[in-house]
């Protein structure tokens, strides 16, 4: 990525055209310093947000060969399945609440295993990628919205492909 633009970016218009002049997918490093650029006030972001009472709602901001960039609502209690990121770097933005990240590790008998866990909060990032197993959402109390951006290079495949099943949600 040309690193000659290093401006904040605060409006997802300038987001999208940033992104619009970039022929590859980012590495998860560059995807990183992408995300660090952002600094979305909730006005712009607000719109886009969408809550699902069944499970986390995603809205696709922008698309193209070689990024998608989605706004998730998490109400309490809504978690992603336990997945992994093979062949796309993945960057989350905590945009308001609490994100609660959970990581995996298959052991020897091929049981996934948490390898650690803890708290993402408004302006901080995560990343994960390739073969890196995890899942996250809202832990905190009832009533607690949880609201994220996903920067994803290339876009993800589809879940049934990445999703890591044995492990079962107590
Ligand atoms: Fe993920």
């Amino acid at each position: 990525m040309a690193t000659a633009h290093r401006s904040t970016i605060e409006m997802i218009d300038a987001l999208r055209t940033v992104l619009a002049k970039v022929e590859r997918p980012l590495t998860t490093q560059e995807l990183l310093e992408l995300a660090s650029r952002l600094n979305i006030p909730a006005s712009q972001w607000r719109e886009h947000l969408t809550f699902d009472p069944h499970q986390f709602s995603h809205r696709t901001i922008y698309e193209s060969p070689y990024f998608e960039i989605n706004v998730i609502g998490w109400r309490s209690g809504q978690f992603s399945s336990v997945h992994d990121h093979r062949g796309t770097a993945c960057c989350v933005l905590v945009l308001d609440g609490v994100l609660t990240n959970i990581d995996y590790q298959r052991d020897a008998a091929n049981e996934l295993r948490e390898t650690s866990r803890f708290d993402l909060r408004p302006g901080e990032m995560l990343s994960r990628n390739d073969w890196e197993i995890h899942r996250c959402g809202n832990e905190q109390p009832c009533g607690v919205d949880l609201a994220t951006l996903h920067l994803y290079s290339p876009p993800l495949r589809p879940l049934e492909e990445r999703q890591h099943h044995g492990y079962l949600i107590a």
